[in-house]
C-alpha cells in the first residue's frame, strides 16, 4: 500500500495551493485514493520539491498574514513544549519502526545476494545463467531503490517535521481538513481556516462547539467538565474551543451549511480606527469583545448603530475567519447615514452596536471551480470578504478579482490586491476603467467562462450597474446560471 497524503498536506509539502494541486491532478489524470495521493505521485507531479524550504514560513501562510495584518502568524506559531515533546515521542516511534524495517530489508537483500553468489559455485550451466541474471536484477533494483528512496525519504522527513510543528484535523462528515498551529484551540484553527464550525461562547461554557474525537489525541486548554456529561466524555466528546490537538485528528463536528442561517447576534464593539483610503473611501476597523466574536459568512452584512443613534446596514469587508477584527468600507457621496461619522473622524474609538448577519451573497465554498469576483463601488466590501474567504479556504482552481474603477492609488487596499497577485500563482487581479461598458466587461467574463465553462461569477455593485450587466448578458445569450449578483446601496 503506497504511503498516502491528504491533498492539504501534499499541497503544503509541494508549496502550492490546494486548488492548484487539484487542478494538476485533474489535468494529469493521476490516480488518487479517495481524495488522497501517494508520495510517489506527488513526486511525479512536482519532482523539484524544495526539501529545504522552511516548512513553518509557508507561502500561503505569509499571504494570509499579509491579508490580515491584525494577525501575526509568526507569533505563537509553535506549540508549547509539552505538546512538542509528545509529538517528538510519536515521531521517535515512527523512526524506530521505519529504521527497523529498513534494517531487515537490507539484511534480507544481503542474504539473498550471498545465497545466489554461492549458487554460482555450482556446476550446472543453466543454473549459473539464471542465478547470474537474478543477481544482476537484484543489484539493479537495489541501485534504483537507493536513488528513488532518496527523494521519497526526504519528502517523508519533511512531512514528519511538519507533523511535529502542526497537526492536521479532518472533519466528518464534510471531509474538510485544516491545520492547527501553536496553542490554538481546535475551534480557533478551524475558524482561521475559513470553516463555519458551530460555536457560541468560545470559553467552554455553552457547549455549542461539542464534537466527537474519532481518532487522535487532544489536550485540554481549560477546564470545562461540567458542560459535558460523564457519558459524553466517555464516548469521546470534547469542546473544540477548549482543546487543542496533540496528534493528527479526525473529529465529528457540526458545520453551518450554506442554506443554514447563523444565529442573530447583537454585539457592542469598539471602532479601533478609521483609515482614509483616499478622498472618497474610509476603511473602518472594528473589534468585538474577546468573548463575542461575530459569526458571519463572507458576503454578508450587519446593521451598525453609532453612539448617537445613526444606523445603517454595512457589508462586512473582512474574512469570517477572524470574527473579532472586522472591517467595513464607507464611500462618500452615496448617502450612507454614517458617512459624516466616518469621514469626520468622530467614529474612531466609539462603541457601536452590530446586529446581524444578513444576506445570501455567499461563496459556494465546497466548489473547486474557478471563481471571478467583480466589484464596483460599494460592492468592494462583500467582494473583498469573499476573496479573502476563497484564499483562506484554498479550494478554487483559479481566482480572478476585477475591480471597476480600481482602488485608491497607494491605498492599503491596492497594496493588498497586488500582494495577493504577486504571491499566489492561481490569483489574478486587474482593475477596469470606471466607465467600462457592459459589453466590454461582458467580453472579459465570457473569455473566462470559455476557458472553463464551470467558472463561477460573483458580481456586486450599484443596482443600476448590476441590472444593466445582466440585461446585456441575457441579450447576448450568455449563460448566467453560475452568476451570483448583489445590488449594493451603501
Ligand atoms: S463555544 Fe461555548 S463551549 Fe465552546
Amino acid at each position: 500500500m503506497p504511503q498516502l497524503l491528504s491533498l492539504s498536506r501534499a499541497a503544503r509539502l509541494a508549496d502550492v495551493s490546494r486548488g492548484e494541486l487539484q487542478k494538476r491532478i485533474r489535468k494529469e489524470r493521476v490516480e488518487t485514493f479517495e481524495g488522497d495521493i501517494s508520495l510517489e505521485t506527488l513526486l511525479a507531479l512536482y519532482p523539484h520539491i524544495d526539501m529545504d524550504e522552511d516548512p513553518v514560513l509557508e507561502r500561503v501562510q505569509r499571504i494570509k498574514a499579509e491579508a490580515h495584518p491584525k494577525r501575526n502568524y509568526s507569533d505563537g506559531w509553535m506549540p508549547d513544549p509539552e505538546i512538542l515533546m509528545t509529538r517528538l515521542h510519536e515521531f521517535q516511534h515512527t523512526l524506530v519502526h521505519t529504521k527497523a524495517a529498513l534494517n531487515s530489508s537490507e539484511a534480507l537483500l544481503d542474504e539473498a545476494v550471498a545465497d545466489l553468489k554461492s549458487a554460482l559455485e555450482k556446476p550446472e550451466q543453466k543454473l549459473r545463467q539464471a542465478v547470474k541474471k537474478c543477481i544482476e536484477k537484484l543489484d539493479g533494483a537495489m541501485g534504483r531503490l537507493d536513488k528513488a528512496s532518496d527523494a521519497k525519504a526526504r519528502l517523508f522527513a519533511k512531512d514528519a517535521l511538519l507533523k511535529i510543528v502542526t497537526a492536521s484535523i479532518r472533519l466528518l462528515p464534510s471531509g474538510h481538513e485544516y491545520f492547527i498551529q501553536g496553542n490554538d484551540s481546535i475551534l480557533e484553527a478551524g475558524l482561521k481556516a475559513g470553516l463555519y464550525l458551530d460555536y457560541g461562547c468560545t470559553s467552554g461554557n455553552c457547549g455549542a462547539c461539542k464534537c466527537k474525537v474519532v481518532s487522535g489525541a487532544v489536550r485540554k486548554l481549560r477546564q470545562h467538565d461540567f458542560v459535558l456529561s460523564a457519558k459524553e466524555q466517555e464516548e469521546g466528546y470534547i469542546l473544540a474551543c477548549s482543546n487543542t490537538a496533540i496528534s493528527d485528528l479526525v473529529i465529528e463536528a457540526t458545520e453551518a451549511s450554506l442554506s443554514e442561517q447563523l444565529p442573530h447576534q447583537m454585539i457592542r464593539a469598539t471602532v479601533k480606527k478609521v483609515v482614509q483610503e483616499g478622498p472618497e473611501l474610509a476603511l473602518i476597523h472594528v473589534q468585538t469583545p474577546r468573548t463575542h466574536s461575530l459569526r458571519f459568512k463572507a458576503g454578508q452584512r450587519v446593521k451598525v448603530t453609532t453612539e448617537d443613534g445613526a444606523s445603517t446596514e454595512l457589508y462586512i469587508a473582512s474574512c469570517p475567519c477572524d470574527g473579532r477584527n472586522l472591517q467595513f468600507l464607507v464611500f462618500s457621496g452615496i448617502g450612507c447615514p454614517i458617512e459624516k461619522h466616518a469621514f469626520s473622524g468622530e467614529l474612531a474609538k466609539q462603541t457601536i452596536v452590530i446586529e446581524g448577519p444578513e444576506g445570501d451573497f455567499l461563496l459556494r465554498e465546497d466548489s473547486t471551480r474557478p471563481v471571478v469576483f467583480v466589484a464596483k463601488g460599494g460592492g468592494l466590501a462583500p467582494v473583498k470578504s469573499l476573496t479573502e474567504q476563497a484564499i483562506t479556504i484554498d479550494d478554487a482552481e483559479d481566482i480572478t478579482l476585477i475591480l471597476i474603477g480600481g482602488t485608491p492609488p497607494e491605498s492599503s487596499l491596492e497594496n493588498l490586491c497586488r500582494s495577493w497577485k504577486d504571491a499566489l500563482d492561481n490569483f489574478d487581479y486587474r482593475s477596469a476603467a470606471d466607465d467600462i461598458s457592459a459589453m466590454d466587461l461582458l467580453a472579459q467574463l465570457t473569455m473566462a467562462m470559455e476557458e472553463n465553462p464551470k467558472t463561477q461569477v460573483y458580481l456586486a455593485g450599484p443596482e443600476a450597474w448590476v441590472n444593466e450587466l445582466m440585461k446585456t448578458a441575457q441579450g447576448q445569450g450568455v449563460n448566467t446560471e453560475r452568476w451570483c449578483m448583489e445590488s449594493v446601496g451603501c
